[in-house]
């Protein structure tokens, strides 16, 4: 990789990092990324380069990891700095759609969100809570007793469940199991780290092993579009509190609707984007706190008094274990980072896994402490596991508030005890690194 300075001192080009093959660096991507993270740190620090990730058109991603520049990167320009651009490839628009918001930038992306962000909105999502305790409560009455299980599958059974409630509005019955048989099909699918390696995709996609997936795919597209119609054309749309409904009625500055792809998308969108994230972060609140008794305990002796204990849990956990490792920008026009001019055509990779291990800005680092965030809040720029800026995570409010409702009515309700616990081996579905013991619990009967 050829550097030279330029007459200021700043580097015209890439940082350094691993010289093995893209190839290879992929695959320590999609199998091993913590390590992977861990390892490019200790040898070329808080920014460096990985080749081969994701993308088949091989761009370059840059990893960093301090603070200030995370937030000079998501406050930056959008023009400048593009989510969408460095979103769309060939791996998350077949899945997402191309208009999702998640692809989406400038205007465009603007006019989705502002459409979307009423029903997410503080006092409004707080309606979802009563739907929130009934489906938590209609999973837990089935959980066994004596017999290890995986909390993790039952949490994605559930946050799958309010979604498809709350956001679709499905009523329960034959349709709403209908959607949840082949939407789980899919994200079985999907799920595959092998989904993660660009050669992979390449030589085994669309048309080949994928088609399976995409027939999948457009029968939830045929659900979505049966769910639209009915929903345009249902006189009683006003009065219905799902966020499809909403959608619905809601207009743009010139007045305009939603269309029916737009609204697919942003459906697809909140689905893939809103349940697995937040189970994940709930299985691992549960591992780390079965690995420290001493932390349960002063979580049941203050859960009667109310949520204080219980958030700061939740922001340790998502500390220490976020499940999606970056969030990421496109360099559409040369910027400069920590000394380097970094070109365009480069994936700005804001590195969450790092920037929430620094011992400058959390001492003890590695360490589960709860207590850390009991008087601080999280420092904003420090603590990014839904991103920031204009693109900060849509849904962080809706998934608060749920794993505060369901990880509340666990340890209130059962005494779960841990099975093969290692709270610290991760593994990958799809973009979310969630525990590789996937918090196996038993129940006392
Ligand atoms: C623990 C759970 C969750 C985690 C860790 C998480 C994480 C993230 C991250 C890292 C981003 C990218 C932010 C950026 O680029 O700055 C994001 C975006 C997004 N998330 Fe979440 N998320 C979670 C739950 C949810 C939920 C429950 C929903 C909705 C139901 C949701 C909807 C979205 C949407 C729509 C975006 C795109 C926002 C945009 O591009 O403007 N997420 N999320």
């Amino acid at each position: 990789m050829g550097f030279h300075a330029s007459v200021n001192g700043v580097v015209d080009g890439l940082p350094p990092g691993p010289t093995r093959p893209p190839w290879f660096q992929a695959l320590g991507w999609a199998l091993r990324p913590t390590a992977l993270l861990r390892e490019c740190e200790r040898e070329f620090g808080e920014i460096f380069t990985l080749r081969g990730l994701v993308r088949t058109d091989g761009m370059p991603y840059v990893f960093v990891s301090r603070p200030e520049v995370i937030k000079a990167i998501a406050t930056a320009d959008r023009d400048v700095l593009r989510a969408g651009a460095a979103r769309g490839s060939d791996l998350f628009e077949p899945v997402f759609g191309p208009s999702s918001i998640l692809l989406l930038d400038g205007a465009k992306h603007l006019r989705q969100r502002k459409l979307m962000l009423p029903p997410f909105h503080g006092e409004r999502m707080k309606s979802y809570g009563e739907l929130i305790t009934t489906e938590t409560e209609r999973r837990m009455a089935a959980w066994p007793r004596d017999e290890p299980f995986a909390l993790q599958e039952e949490f994605q059974h559930i946050t799958l469940d309010v979604i498809l409630r709350a956001v679709f509005g499905f009523d329960t019955g034959p349709a709403l199991a209908e959607a949840r048989e082949h939407i789980q099909r899919w994200l079985h699918m999907l799920a595959s780290p092998a989904a993660m390696v660009p050669f992979i995709r390449e030589n085994f996609g669309p048309g080949r092993a994928w088609s399976p997936l995409a027939r999948t795919r457009d029968r939830i597209y045929a659900s979505l579009y049966a769910l639209i119609a009915e929903r345009r054309t249902d006189p009683h749309v006003d009065e219905r509190d799902d966020v499809l409904s909403m959608l619905i009625g809601a207009r743009d500055e010139n007045g305009e609707p939603m269309t029916d792809d737009e609204l697919r998308d942003e459906l697809m969108t909140l689905l893939l984007a809103g349940h697995e994230t937040t189970a994940t972060a709930m299985a691992w609140a549960v591992e780390l706190l079965l690995a420290h008794p001493d932390k349960l305990d002063a979580l049941r002796a203050d859960l009667p008094h109310g949520d204080e204990y219980l958030n700061a849990v939740i922001h340790e956990t998502m500390r220490l274990r976020p499940p999606i490792p970056l969030f990421d920008r496109m360099v559409c026009e040369p910027v400069e980072i920590l000394g380097y001019r970094i070109p365009v055509g480069t994936v700005l990779a804001c590195n969450i896994v790092s920037a929430q291990r620094r011992e400058d800005v959390y001492p003890r680092a590695l360490e589960f402490l709860p207590e850390r965030f009991l008087d601080d809040p999280p420092e904003t720029y420090a603590w990014i596991p839904f991103g920031g800026g204009v693109r900060r995570c849509l849904g962080a409010a809706f998934a608060m508030y749920e794993m505060r409702i369901v990880l509340r009515m666990l340890f209130e309700r059962t005494e779960p005890r841990a099975v093969d616990l290692q709270p610290s081996h991760y593994s990958r579905r799809a973009i979310v690194l969630g525990p590789r013991s996937q918090a196996r619990v038993t129940l006392a009967a």
